[in-house]
């Protein structure tokens, strides 16, 4: 299953090594995301098949937006009779995913399960906790997330740290990512002379003070840098900044948002990245770019412990002392999250225990 860009990408690699097994699957998508931009660019450059449905619940509030995909996934399933439910991430299709399989006695494998920021505000946390102890095979990316997993008594045979399939899914691509020159000379960067930002989190696009002080702690990183600051901006980013009135000072830049082969490129190559996004803290991780977290919290302290990531929160005189930090950094930095092959390890997990089953 997935609905949203990330679950695209970091689902890619399952699908791929399914497919490569000749194993029999559906591949569901709510239609959380459906712009082209934030949708069928990934399905384009990751060479994803068209799913067998399409549930198309759009946008809406969290009640609405999770209600109507309970609905269409439970007709989903009780049609295909799935013998197991595959969901990734924190998102509302994840929360929507495990819980109309888990109500239907289907089960539930979750991939990145056990990730926690400990802040119940944020939906993404509302939605892990839900998903994990709604499931009946938890992939946990690291030791870090099976413990916490653990802690919260979820039985321990049914905990597997497998690594995380964003692994995979960025050594899979960025070969065909490095092929993508025009990506960086599109917009006029050169490789090492530019930070990338992102930024679409509730908590900071929907509240005009938090985003005014990131915004304007992008323009002082990229006064006190000299960095030209490139932001491929979600939908959501925008709506913010139209409706609270926030413009763009000098020095950076906003972009739609690029697809996954662009924006692996324009990443792998930036001297910094400053974001709030999950999946982009890691991908950063892997490939050594120094990060900063835009945000009060990590679900994914190892990046942090390993010195790829400083979060930093909202202020501006934070956002450039961390900025300067992590600039000064040398990379080389090992990768927490996992080997290679993190897709084969899952499949074959979900493989022992069907023959178990029965
Ligand atoms: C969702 C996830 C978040 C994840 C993010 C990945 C939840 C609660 N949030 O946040 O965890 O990190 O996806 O990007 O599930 N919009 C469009 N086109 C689209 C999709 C959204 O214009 O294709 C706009 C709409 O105005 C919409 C807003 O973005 O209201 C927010 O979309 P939504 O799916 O509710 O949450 P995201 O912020 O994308
Ligand atoms: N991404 C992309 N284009 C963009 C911004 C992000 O392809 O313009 C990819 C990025 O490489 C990562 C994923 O989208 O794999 C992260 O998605 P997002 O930040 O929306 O969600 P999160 O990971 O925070 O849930």
């Amino acid at each position: 299953m997935l609905g949203t860009r990330p679950e695209m990408v970091k689902m890619s690699p399952v699908v791929r090594e399914l497919q490569r097994r000749g194993e029999e699957f559906d591949l569901v998508h709510t239609g959380q995301h459906y712009s082209f931009e934030m949708d069928r660019v990934f399905f384009r450059d990751l060479d994803l098949p068209q799913p067998a449905v399409n549930l198309e619940v759009g946008s809406g509030t969290h009640g609405a937006q999770t209600g109507r995909m309970l609905i269409g996934l439970e007709r989903t399933f009780q049609a295909r009779r799935p013998d197991i439910v595959l969901v990734q991430g924190d998102t509302n299709t994840v929360l929507a995913g495990a819980l109309a399989a888990a109500k239907m006695g289907i089960a539930v494998g979750h991939v990145e399960a056990g990730l926690r920021s400990f802040d119940r505000s944020m939906p993404e946390e509302v939605n892990r906790v839900l998903a994990d102890h709604a499931s009946d095979l938890l992939f946990a990316p690291t030791e870090v997330s099976a413990r916490n997993l653990r802690v919260e008594g979820l039985p321990p045979e049914r905990i597997f740290v497998t690594g995380n399939t964003i692994v995979d899914a960025v050594r899979q691509n960025l070969r065909l990512a490095m092929d993508r020159e025009n990506a960086l000379r599109a917009l006029g960067l050169s490789k090492g002379r530019y930070a990338l930002a992102t930024l679409h989190r509730q908590e900071n696009v929907d509240s005009p003070e938090r985003l005014a002080s990131i915004v304007h702690g992008l323009e002082a990183t990229a006064l006190r840098t000299g960095l030209d600051i490139i932001w491929p901006m979600h939908p959501r980013a925008r709506k913010g900044l139209e409706a609270f009135g926030i413009g763009l000072p000098r020095g950076i830049r906003g972009v739609p948002p690029l697809g996954f082969l662009e924006f692996l490129r324009l990443e792998s190559e930036a001297a910094l990245v400053l974001t709030d996004s999950g999946g982009v803290q890691e991908e950063c991780c892997i490939m050594g770019v120094p990060c900063v977290t835009l945000r009060d919290s990590t679900e994914r302290p190892e990046t942090v412990d390993v010195g790829a990531n400083v979060v930093v929160g909202t202020e501006a005189a934070r956002i450039v002392e961390g900025a300067m930090v992590m600039l000064a950094k040398k990379g080389g930095w090992s990768c927490p999250l996992g080997e290679e092959g993190v897709a084969q390890r899952i499949i074959d997990i979900c493989r022992d225990w069907r023959s178990k089953r029965g």
